[in-house]
């Protein structure tokens, strides 16, 4: 069969695991989606930086031309941020090309752009590395548990903080230490306000609130405190009481209250402190787990690597495979569901 062009954009911690996995796996990928699953070209910042394993002459610092490229049938995005990177996605999904991205700072913006433009083309869209790393979490909410009513999704989103709290607890590190250690791991953003300040966790929250619930959440609109201010004396202290401190993402179907009767979402991020009998507290290092409730299936707990190259780029995969048979047998993936519409209720009413 014809082969699936791919043109990937970022080739740092995670694009450069990709290109490993593709290359390494490209004749069971071929025999898996049913065409070759090629690369067309790998956008950079810095053309001339030295990248073992990545084939030189696919290097361009041209992402835009990249992905207005004929031959190109699939974008998959690893370079992070918002502008121009929305731009750049946007333009594919407007062309036909599925999109598989791992960004969710801006799918916690912008998703309904960004789907509006994959419906209006039928290209897919597909973003399981957005949260969680290598978990699968987002298409069992998104396809697995569509016929089932879902009224909580929570538990620890952020690799790199909970390298940093499992760090302090487990051998008393130092809080920067700590953070530095995860930048050397791959496990931080680019800039890691984003992680330690609670920004990351928000994303992943209103993006798990809006699958969930069918809705759109914003990351604006989740309540939002991140780590900086727990200090070696609260680990401690939680320590001293049989608990242990781990920042959650919690996103919950609740009553609007107020004069606004009805259903609504309320979506926070904070540090809690938890019992060490607790299934959470065991969750160490970048490692992420999540409790799902819903009213069929009960309570259901994924856990796995939250963060780093090699999980992401796993994650990335499975959604390239996915799309890549889309294309080949001429179908696509779920169309997005924003249908209820639930309003987000301040967290002073949560
Ligand atoms: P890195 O900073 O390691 O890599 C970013 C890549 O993007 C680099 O190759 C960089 O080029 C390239 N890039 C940056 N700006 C541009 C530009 N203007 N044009 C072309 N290329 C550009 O990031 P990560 O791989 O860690 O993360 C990538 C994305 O994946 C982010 O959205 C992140 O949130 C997400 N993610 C990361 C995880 C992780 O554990 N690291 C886990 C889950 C999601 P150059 O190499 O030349 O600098
Ligand atoms: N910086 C993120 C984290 C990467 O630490 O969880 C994975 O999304």
């Amino acid at each position: 069969a014809k082969p699936i062009r791919v043109a990937l954009l970022g080739c740092g911690t995670v694009g450069t695991q990709i290109v490993r996995l593709l290359t390494e796996q490209a004749d069971d990928l071929a025999a898996r989606v049913g065409a070759p699953v090629e690369l067309a070209g790998i956008a950079v910042r810095r053309a001339n930086k030295p990248r073992p394993g990545v084939p030189a002459e696919l290097l361009t610092t041209d992402a835009a031309g990249l992905v207005t490229r004929d031959d190109v049938d699939v974008v998959v995005e690893v370079i992070g941020g918002i502008e121009p990177t929305r731009d750049w996605l946007l333009t594919a999904l407007k062309a036909g090309k599925s999109v598989v991205t791992a960004n969710k700072a801006l799918l916690a913006e912008h998703a309904g752009d960004l789907f509006a433009a994959a419906d209006a083309t039928g290209a897919d869209l597909y973003f399981e590395a957005a949260v969680a790393g290598a978990i699968p979490l987002l298409r069992p909410l998104r396809e697995s548990m569509a016929g089932d009513r879902i009224t909580r999704v929570m538990g620890i989103v952020n690799g790199t903080t909970n390298f940093i709290l499992s760090a302090m607890d487990e051998t008393g590190a130092g809080y920067a230490e700590a953070l530095d250690e995860a930048s050397r791991l791959g496990y931080a953003e680019a800039d890691p306000t984003a992680d330690v300040e609670g920004y990351d966790a928000a994303s992943k929250a209103a993006i798990l609130a809006s699958i969930a619930f069918h809705t759109r959440v914003t990351a604006g609109q989740v309540h939002r405190e991140g780590i900086t201010g727990v200090t070696a004396a609260d680990v401690a202290a939680a320590r001293a009481l049989g608990r242990t401190i781990k920042l959650l993402a919690i996103c919950e179907r609740v009553e609007a209250g107020g004069d606004r009767p009805g259903e609504a979402v309320a979506v926070r991020v904070h540090p809690a402190m938890i019992p060490r009998s607790h299934p959470l507290a065991g969750v160490n290092g970048a490692f992420n787990a999540v409790f799902v409730e819903a009213d069929a299936a009960g309570q259901l707990m994924f856990y796995g690597q939250g963060a780093g190259g090699a999980p992401t780029a796993s994650a990335v995969l499975g959604d390239l495979v996915a799309v890549a048979r889309n294309r080949v047998v001429g179908g696509r993936g779920p169309r997005e569901s924003a249908y209820a519409d639930l309003p987000v209720r301040p967290i002073a009413q949560a």
